[in-house]
């Protein structure tokens, strides 16, 4: 098995830690400074306390995936020994290229360096790494220890060993990894949600309905089924004729807007980012908020339970 290192203890770093952790294995994880640190570890610990709460595992089984995972503010220690590198820092591009060259300085060229960069592609991401082959892009999904899907995408230079231990190594974590057939930007996963998102935001800013009732026309529907099919699928089981005939009448009239909608763009002008900031399409009040990131945790966690029994039943 990889000998897991991870580089960020961000949002995602130590939600991939604890995946990788639960799973079994035993991971080092660097972040910048102490305070870094602290809050990587405070956010682990509740993530935990929740995956308790919700009967994932006992207290036991977090403590010891707690003990399985190990800070460091030391680059060199965090990669001592590594097979298999993840970068979590920072989408600056300038700042993970600098990364890879001292990654390249501390490791053997058989040491794989993957990136959960969000949307650089991995040629942009490896074109000034002395060993590009060795180099992987592996999107995890935000909550990281929630989502099963990781995005595997090769940069032009990349060899199918490093795809395929990258391949392996998700699989070993308990996720579900796609491999691109052909890097681009947004990779799968954004340009699906992206494109649902445009529409959403053009029918906002024509007034077509109210933002509640956009949102409710994915949740109490598409959303609905999107759990158990895919889009594809989904047209299987609806005729392709039909999909085939609506797509011919209506794809004309969808939104192909190159930029943030008119709201969209004056919200986030204005400071008002959402959740984070307490306003975005909607209040976020504290209470608002709590109860509705629980209740999203716990839908997810509901499926995940789903996955992990197919899984036992596969076995
Ligand atoms: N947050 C998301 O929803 C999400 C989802 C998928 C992919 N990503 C991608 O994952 C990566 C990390 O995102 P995040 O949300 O975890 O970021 P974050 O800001 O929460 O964490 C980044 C971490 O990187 C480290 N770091 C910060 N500055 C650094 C520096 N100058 N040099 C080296 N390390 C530094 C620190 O440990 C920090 O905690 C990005 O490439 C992002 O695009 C994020």
């Amino acid at each position: 098995m990889e000998k897991i290192s991870i580089l960020g203890s961000g949002t995602m770093g130590h939600s991939i830690a604890l995946s990788a952790a639960w799973a079994g294995q035993t991971v080092k994880v660097y972040g910048i400074n102490e305070q870094d640190l602290e809050t990587a570890n405070n956010g682990l610990a509740n993530k935990l306390g929740v995956m308790v709460d919700n009967d994932l595992f006992d207290e036991a089984d977090a403590k010891r995936i707690k003990d399985s995972i190990h800070f460091s503010t030391s680059l060199e220690e965090t990669v001592e020994g590594a097979t298999f590198i993840i970068e979590v820092i920072p989408e600056v591009l300038e700042l993970k290229k600098e990364m890879y060259a001292k990654l390249e300085k501390l490791v053997s060229e058989d040491v794989v360096i993957a990136s959960n960069t969000s949307g650089f592609m991995p040629s942009l991401l490896s074109e000034d790494m002395i060993h590009p082959n060795r180099f992987v892009v592996t999107h995890f999904w935000n909550p990281g220890h929630l989502i099963p899907l990781v995005e595997v995408v090769k940069g032009s230079k990349t060899d199918e060993k490093t795809v395929q231990r990258a391949m392996q190594v998700i699989a070993d974590m308990n996720k579900k990894p796609i491999l691109l057939q052909k890097e681009l930007p947004g990779f799968i996963g954004n340009r699906l949600q992206y494109a649902l998102f445009r529409e959403a935001q053009a029918l906002l800013d024509s007034g077509a309905a109210s933002k509640e009732d956009i949102d409710a026309a994915v949740t109490y529907s598409i959303g609905r089924r999107l759990p158990v099919t895919g889009p594809l699928m989904t047209a299987d089981m609806g005729g392709l004729d039909v999909f085939s005939a609506i797509s011919n009448y209506l794809f004309e009239d969808l939104a192909t807007d190159q930029r943030s909608g008119k709201i969209l763009s004056e919200l986030a002008a204005d400071g008002n980012l959402g959740d984070k900031s307490g306003k975005g399409f909607y209040d976020w009040e504290p209470a608002v908020s709590r109860k509705l990131n629980a209740e999203r945790e716990r839908t997810l966690i509901h499926f995940l339970k789903n996955d992990l029994q197919a899984l036992g039943e596969g076995e």
